[in-house]
């Protein structure tokens, strides 16, 4: 099967955040950047194996800042390990503020979706050749979150 680079399966997703987004402060909601997190992460990894995919799993997130309505909200989500099925896939978020157009970090996920048929089997997806050496330890750093992640699948 065909192997691609985390480069070829980059997805950056731009979102104003409007009234309907905010908590009562003003501020983006967690829940609606987890949305934007999941749908960001789910198209790298589809653009990865040309496949529907699953979330199987998402790592905890920490919000180190509010983003505050009228910013834009910046996802970028690349391909960063696969397994047989499945493949994590990191998303980076930021915000921009359009008046000072300054961008400011504000969290990073780790997602984990799995490949799937039509009938929701899991299948096969290609392999992954990371090119940088960012991207060549992040793949090697990949084996022990991925050994946390099953561990936890495991507990009841
Ligand atoms: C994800 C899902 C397809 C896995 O199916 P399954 O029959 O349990 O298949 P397997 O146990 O063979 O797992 C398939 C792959 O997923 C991985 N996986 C499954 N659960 C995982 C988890 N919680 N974290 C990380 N990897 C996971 C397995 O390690 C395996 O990886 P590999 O093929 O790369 O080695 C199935 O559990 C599912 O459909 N879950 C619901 C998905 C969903 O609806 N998500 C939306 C939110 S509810």
């Amino acid at each position: 099967m065909k192997t691609k680079t985390p480069r070829e399966s980059t997805v950056e997703m731009t979102e104003l955040v409007l009234p309907n987004d905010t908590n009562l402060l003003g501020n983006l909601l967690g829940g609606r950047l987890m949305h934007l997190i999941d749908v960001a992460g789910a198209m790298a990894a589809q653009r990865h194996c040309n496949r529907v995919v699953v979330t199987a799993s998402i790592d905890s997130v920490d919000f180190r800042h509010p983003v505050k309505q009228g910013r834009a909200v910046i996802l970028k989500a690349k391909v960063t390990w696969v397994g047989r099925t499945s493949m994590e896939v990191r998303v980076d978020v930021f915000s921009e503020d359009f008046l000072t157009g300054r961008q400011e970090f504000n969290s990073k996920a780790y997602l984990t979706f799995v490949a799937v048929d039509a009938d929701g089997r899991p299948v096969e997806v290609c392999g992954l050749c990371p090119e940088t050496d960012e991207e060549k330890q992040e793949y090697e750093d990949a084996l022990k979150r991925r050994d946390e992640r099953l561990k936890r699948r495991n507990t009841p």
